[in-house]
Parts: C-alpha cells; structure tokens; sequence
C-alpha cells in the first residue's frame, strides 16, 4: 500500500519530555548491553525503562540476538511490540534478568518506585527475576525515603475508603490522596485493577512499612526494601 502519511508504530512516544535524558540515554545503552542470548528480561516502567527498551530492540535487530520480554505495564508492551521484541503473554516460569527505574534511592538501598502507576506488576516482575538492574540517575539519590515523593499505595477498589482511613490513623503520615486521572475523570486504574492512594510520609521505619502491609485492601506498596540489586547509574 502506498500512502504519503507518515506511519510511527503504536509505543514509540514517550507521553511527555523526558527529564535528563542525556544521562538516561547514557544508561539505557549500558543496560542493553548486559542482556543475554536466550534470556527472558523482565521490563521495568518509566522513562529510563523506556529508553533502555529502544536500546535494546536496536541491538536486537543489529544483532539478531534472540530474547523474550516480560512488560510491567501497557506503555512497556507497546513499546516492546514497536522495536520488535518478542513479548510473553503469559508469565514464564523464570525470569532471568530485569530493569526497572526508581523515583528515590536512600543509602541502604530501599527504593520508592510506583509513580508510573504499575506499581503491582513491577514488584512482582522485581521480585520474580534473579538478576535484577535498577536504572536509576543520580537525581534519584536522597538522604532518607520519601523525602521528594510520597509512597504509592496500591488498593482494592473496594477497599480505598476503608484503607484511606487506616493510613490517615498511622503515626508517620502527613497526606494521602487518590491518585486521579489526567486525560481521564476518575481515578487512575493500574494494570491490575487497583487504585492507587499516594502516601506522604514524613519518615519511614520499617514498621511503616509493615503497617502499610498490613491494611487490609493493600496489595503492594511502592517501598522496595530487602531486594538485591545492580544500580546502573550515569
Ligand atoms: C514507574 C516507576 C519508574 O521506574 C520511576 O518512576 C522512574 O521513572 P523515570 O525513569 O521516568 O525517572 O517506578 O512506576
């Protein structure tokens, strides 16, 4: 078919100008590099995921290199059906490596990820995979968690009012809001269903976390903290 309009297939846009992107380009490169022939890679959410997905379904192409991928969110799985890479509609059994960005890095290595919106499926594809890289740039860097963002708590819809008042209840917690929508009324829904309630904490102990565990109707929260993982920074 011949036609003189312009064809960009579905995923390659990034929704919004894309914050230090020299540096993020610099590890998305770095990151493409370390995957494997045969591997299944798990596919982390956000923007240096985003450019590291680019990198790496060029190098797949130049080298005929044959891998599997596991997306976190929608954004990711089109994005990997543009550049070509072959995508598991079903979760394997192993994964072998993954990538995946942070909104905050403290010294000890606990991380607040979620502000994408695919908090659940990026913790399980985190927690899923042996060999796990976090693309992160130095901006990510704080001196305690939840200094720059709040902690995205995901929720059972049915259950937000009642978690919306446990955690107004928690010693450590200065706002809570329902994440909403942007091009959409209404709460924004994450790829598995939830909602999300973003948590500004003014410090978070490791009670914290297990208090936020435990409310019923949480399914995940955006603190990463006992994981092992290689930080590719730029
Ligand atoms: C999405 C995330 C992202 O990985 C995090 O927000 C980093 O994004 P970016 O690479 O755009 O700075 O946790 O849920």
């Amino acid at each position: 078919m011949s036609t003189s309009k312009t064809y960009q297939p579905l995923g390659l846009e990034w929704n919004k100008p894309i914050t230090n992107r020299e540096a993020k380009m610099q590890i998305a490169q770095a990151v493409a590099m370390r995957v494997l022939a045969g591997e299944v890679v798990g596919i982390g959410s956000g923007s240096t995921s985003f450019l590291t997905v680019l990198a790496l379904g060029e190098r797949v192409q130049r080298e005929k290199l044959s891998i599997s991928v596991v997306p976190t969110s929608i954004e990711m799985e089109l994005a990997c059906h543009a550049v070509g890479l072959t995508v598991h509609s079903d979760v394997p059994l192993s994964i072998d490596c993954c990538f995946d960005g942070a909104d905050e890095i403290d010294p000890s290595g606990r991380l607040i990820k979620g502000r994408g919106g695919a908090l659940y499926r990026e913790k399980l594809v985190f927690a899923a995979t042996r060999k796990r890289l976090i693309v992160a740039d130095k901006s990510k860097d704080v001196e305690h968690l939840g200094c720059k963002f709040p902690v995205p708590v995901e929720v059972k819809p049915q259950w937000v009012r009642l978690a919306y008042d446990r955690l107004h209840q928690m010693p450590h917690v200065e706002q809570v809001a329902l994440r909403m929508g942007l091009a959409k009324d209404g709460p924004v829904v994450t790829e598995s269903g939830n909602l999300l309630l973003d948590v500004k904490l003014s410090k978070i102990t490791t009670e914290d976390e297990h208090a936020l565990n435990s409310i019923p109707g949480v399914v995940c929260i955006g603190v990463f903290s006992g994981f092992d993982f290689e930080r590719i920074a730029d």
